[in-house]
């Protein structure tokens, strides 16, 4: 690490005396307490809980059933099954209608920091209403499907919580992927309209969202699936822009014409869908069960999976972790850095702060626009009291040193948040010490696409810390670890996380196929969903997750499958073989690090390297790029022909101690790639 910090690993970290004393949950015996009730009472727990929400209809049966055992019958989950309710209502109406309208909901701070502006619930709900009759007469309907690939602005926020109100089922993928990635995932959601915007800065580099929308749509129309519409939000003329000219790099002269490829019969700017729209517009009451939103995931195979979640659960559970993993009080200022197409955005920028009416920063920028002082300062113009990032970033941040952080006031803070992947202890001190100046709450909260919110966290009013453990389940959640037989490992140990019972916000399936819902999360061990992250059990009982065991790599909090990104490189015509493997980054915690062998009498020249670095970006996104390539003579395999991956990270991390090498059909190849390795992994 690049900065030394101080502190003791290995010590406990109380909750601050004061945060304790207002919390929602203030000591660690409530906190069994209410544990307690919501494994043993689930449907007591979660229906007080519900009695907050705006319920069309109660439920009609059950409150709650599942079957996590295959042996029984079909895998699945729900959760006040015939209620009726409406996701965009209790963000937005509950609130405006109890005389909140004034209230903000959002700050918006732009990439440029003379970019910024304010929206209220009442504003949100009448831009909301507005855009929902926009969606209707363009012809989507209840259960139809959305994608939404647009930057972190405004018109996110409405369009996703339009199509909550008609029933839709939004598909945001996020706007860092390609225009393969992004045709695949229209493709497999079925979506038929696409909302993007013209393009955005992420600090000095325009993305043209259009432009690669465009060529998605064309993909999608050559594999037989025509999008009838495209939505177009005028982003671009409306900003601020301290570069010289909206080129397409810095100091560059072109401007980007977002009309060049324009498709009148398909295309649409967002401001014409609302010429002549009503302002009134009652929600479409949907079942509990009624899908709200798919996210697509990384898959071991490669393919994508659409994680589908529901409506009542999913609004349950993202409120109620929201309220006590943040500790969270109406006069708080929120900040969640996360863009909104990962499930961070989704649950902890949109739908968790809104269900609990609170006043959140929305940011379109990076942290180290235009310096890295960017963060420091948006925390203090808006005084924000909880604020929620990646270790990627704090590993980052730490690297400018403690000055960058010092010279800003941070008084307003209260809580830090980490999400995304394991952050080390060094830090997690950093973050306590200097970001907190050693008087606020960390909370390391553990969770993933699949189960909606957060389902291992400290609670920052009772909950002791540890740095680098998740500490403690939250409410609904029982977690278990289990040896590679499926045996239970009881008290300290390690092994595999699974969770024996689903809590109301866990995925319901996986979009258009259900048994690979089934075999990816239940069929490993039968009885238990399955995280594919490994996890130790202290004496304590605190969990402390290491990190995925199973094929995916976790690059600055970005799951990617070694499959997915072996899959680009293969298509190369020159390569014969390929095997992806994650090394360990000092900033993005995991880094992708390739191995290929060419085809026979092709030579492994740096235009060959850059070519693939380039198939990567096409195939998946920039933010898959291999960090390493390397040449392999050949790879080790066992005698049956399975790639020994895990020889393969002990080469790429300069290992010698490569353990068991008894099933290696030949043992001449490990010498070679040691050779070859790249320098500086
Ligand atoms: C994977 C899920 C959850 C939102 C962002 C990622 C890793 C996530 C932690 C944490 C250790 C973590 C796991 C998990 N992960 N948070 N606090 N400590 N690991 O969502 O893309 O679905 O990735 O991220 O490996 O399985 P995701």
């Amino acid at each position: 690490m690049a900065t030394h910090v101080e502190g003791l690993v290995d010590e406990v970290y109380l909750p601050p005396a004061e945060l304790a004393r207002g919390a929602h949950c203030s000591s660690m015996e409530q906190y069994e307490q209410l544990y307690k009730q919501s494994i043993d009472e689930p449907e007591t727990f979660w229906g007080e809980i519900a009695k907050q929400f705006y319920w069309r209809q109660p439920p009609t049966g059950a409150f709650h059933e599942f079957n996590f055992d295959a042996s029984k019958g079909r895998i699945f989950v729900e959760w006040m099954k015939g209620a009726q309710t409406n996701m965009s209502y209790n963000c937005l109406d509950r609130h405006v209608e109890a005389g909140h309208g004034d209230q903000v909901a959002f700050y918006w701070e732009g990439n440029e920091p003379a970019d910024s502006a304010r929206l209220t619930y009442a504003e949100l709900l009448q831009r909301v209403k507005r855009f929902s009759n926009a969606l209707r007469s363009l012809g989507v309907r209840r259960s139809d499907s959305v994608a939404l690939y647009m930057p972190m602005v405004p018109e996110l926020l409405v369009a996703m919580l339009a199509c909550a109100r008609i029933g839709a089922v939004h598909s945001i993928v996020f706007g860092g992927y390609s225009s393969d990635a992004l045709a695949d995932r229209i493709l497999d959601g079925h979506c038929r309209l696409v909302i993007t915007a013209d393009g955005v800065w992420r600090g000095n580099k325009l993305i043209k969202l259009k432009h690669i929308t465009d060529h998605a749509v064309e993909l999608c129309a050559a594999r037989g699936h025509p999008v009838e519409r495209v939505v177009v939000v005028r982003h671009l003329p409306r900003l601020h822009h301290l570069v010289p000219s909206v080129g397409d790099q810095p100091g560059g002269s072109e401007p980007y014409n977002v009309k060049t490829g324009w498709n009148s019969g398909r295309d649409m700017w967002w401001d014409d869908a609302l010429e002549g729209v009503s302002d009134e517009c009652e929600p479409e009451w949907v079942d509990a069960e009624h899908p709200l939103f798919m996210l697509y995931t990384s898959g071991s195979t490669g393919k994508p999976k659409g994680v589908l979640h529901t409506t009542a659960g999913y609004m349950l559970y993202v409120a109620t972790t929201f309220k006590y993993s943040f500790d969270f009080h109406p006069e708080d200022v929120y900040w969640c850095t996360a863009d909104i197409g990962w499930i961070t955005g989704h649950s902890y920028v949109t739908y968790g702060p809104m269900l609990n009416r609170a006043t959140s920063v929305m940011f379109e920028g990076t942290p180290f626009y235009p310096t890295g002082d960017r963060m420091w300062e948006v925390i203090d113009k808006y005084a924000v009291s909880k604020f929620y990032t990646a270790p990627t970033a704090i590993r980052a941040l730490m690297r400018l040193g403690d000055e960058t952080v010092k010279r800003h006031s941070r008084q307003s803070l209260k809580v830090l948040g980490s999400v995304g992947e394991p952050i080390n202890p060094e830090a997690w001190l950093w973050y306590h010490r200097v970001v907190g100046d050693a008087r606020c709450a960390v909370v390391d909260t553990f969770w993933q696409t699949e189960t909606g919110g957060h389902v291992i966290t400290p609670l920052p009013g009772a909950t002791p810390t540890k740095p680098g453990s998740a500490c403690r389940p939250f409410f609904g959640v029982q977690p278990a670890l289990l040896d590679e037989q499926g045996e239970e490992i009881h008290g300290p140990g390690e092994g595999y996380l699974v969770f024996r019972r689903p809590w109301p916000g866990i995925m319901r399936t996986v979009f258009g196929n259900h048994e690979r819902f089934e075999t990816t999360y239940f069929k490993k061990f039968n009885g238990f969903y399955c995280t594919g992250d490994g996890a130790r059990r202290d004496e304590d009982g605190y969990i402390w997750v290491t990190g995925r065991i199973d094929d995916m790599l976790n690059v600055s909090g970005h799951l990617l499958s070694t499959a997915q990104i072996e899959s680009a490189l293969i298509e190369h015509p020159d390569v014969s073989e390929t095997a992806v493997v994650a090394a360990p980054h000092s900033v993005k915690g995991e880094c992708v690090y390739c191995f290929v062998t060419t085809r026979h009498g092709v030579a492994w020249t740096e235009q060959l390297q850059k070519q693939l670095i380039l198939k990567v970006r096409e195939r998946i996104a920039p933010f898959a790029a291999p960090d390493y390539l390397q040449y392999a003579p050949g790879l080790p395999k066992t005698r049956s022909g399975k790639i020994m991956r895990r020889v393969l990270r002990k080469i790429a991390q300069g290992d010698r101690d490569l353990g068991d090498l008894s099933t290696l059909a030949d043992p001449g190849v490990i010498e070679p790639l040691f050779e070859h390795r790249c320098a500086g992994a």
